[in-house]
């Protein structure tokens, strides 16, 4: 086990609420106010989920954003942790945790380029203290018909937009995945196009829900997740989700993805959830959550329109016809 007070940035000291102390209130209000609620939804703004332990702590108050709780169980940390895509460590599900323990997380830092007022390049620690950490449990629904519930800390990502001030050219933002060979077994294989390049719409990017993670589940992002930072888009398919990001860039033209240039037919530039469109080669009307035992005997729910995040983001797309815009 790692030393647990050794955060894995510097935070001012007053934003950090002692471990033990809010555990304890976590357990006061466990036993009075609480009793009838399901643990994960006490206190919003207390009751950071319990980490297990694994790596630094990061404190975070729960997210007062509506559509950043869900009823749902967050899925075990152990399933979350070893049930992983992360194409750049293999293609296994287990071959992130198995390979992606070496990368080299810090020194890090992320480049701002292209159409804003204030390119920069931003060392790690600088960037995540922009903003606050929330916690915020999502629903993440990946494109292969499986889901998790995560509680990702972190912060939306407009806050970083609105710091480096977008010119009136900038229509979309790339997301571009650190691509190195020495750290990364598999960019050895042509699968994709490394580096790993997602994009989204600006207005998109904007909405609050989008988020940039630090952490999970009130600690450090593990590697295999996509330490130290990551993209979290809960109303899309979890490829839109960029792991490990060195780059994020302003550009005026719609951009290609490494998985559109791989197989355009198969994965459109939107990958908003949608059960009503179906994969080329498989249907999108339900998923089965990792976690909640066997895999073949457990019974599959059904997909919700962007994910449940419809009344939040389903303005976004107002009159585009969406099997065609997939
Ligand atoms: N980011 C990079 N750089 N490489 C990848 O292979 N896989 C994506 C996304 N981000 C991927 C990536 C896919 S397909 C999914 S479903 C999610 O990460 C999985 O995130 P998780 O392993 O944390 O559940």
């Amino acid at each position: 086990m790692r030393n647990r007070t050794a955060l894995g940035y510097q935070l001012p000291a007053a934003d950090i609420t002692p471990r033990a102390q809010y555990l304890r209130r976590r357990e006061w209000l466990q036993g009075a106010a609480g009793a009838a609620l399901a643990p994960w939804l006490i206190d919003p703004a207390l009751a950071q989920t319990a980490g297990p332990g694994k790596r630094p702590a990061l404190p975070a108050v729960r997210s007062a954003l509506v559509g950043a709780a869900t009823m749902d169980k967050p899925t075990p940390y152990e399933d979350a942790t070893t049930y992983n895509n992360f194409y750049e460590f293999g293609t296994d599900k287990s071959d992130p945790a198995r390979n992606a323990g070496s990368l080299k997380t810090r020194p890090w830092t992320v480049a701002i380029e292209g159409e804003v007022r204030k390119p920069q390049t931003l060392d790690f620690d600088a960037l995540a203290r922009i903003a606050p950490m929330e916690e915020r449990i999502y629903r993440l629904r990946c494109v292969e018909g499986w889901s998790m519930v995560i509680p990702w800390i972190g912060w939306s990502l407009a806050e970083l937009i609105r710091r480096v001030e977008p010119t009136g050219n900038a229509k979309f933002v790339q997301f571009v995945t650190l691509a190195d060979r020495a750290q990364m077994p598999g960019l050895r294989q042509p699968i994709l196009n490394w580096p790993y390049t997602e994009a989204l719409r600006l207005d998109e990017a904007m909405h609050p829900l989008t988020m940039l993670a630090f952490g999970m589940y009130g600690e450090t992002l593990p590697n295999q997740n996509g330490a130290p930072l990551r993209l979290v888009v809960p109303w899309k398919y979890g490829f839109k989700s960029g792991k490990s990001l060195v780059k994020i860039r302003f550009v005026e033209k719609q951009p290609k993805t490494s998985w559109e240039e791989s197989a355009p037919e198969e994965y459109g530039f939107y990958a908003n959830v949608n059960p009503r469109v179906d994969h080329p080669r498989w249907s999108q009307a339900t998923e089965r959550r990792i976690g909640e035992g066997n895999i073949l005997l457990t019974k599959r729910r059904e997909t919700l329109m962007f994910n449940g995040y419809e009344s939040q983001v389903g303005q976004l797309y107002a009159g585009m016809d969406l099997k065609r815009f997939f």
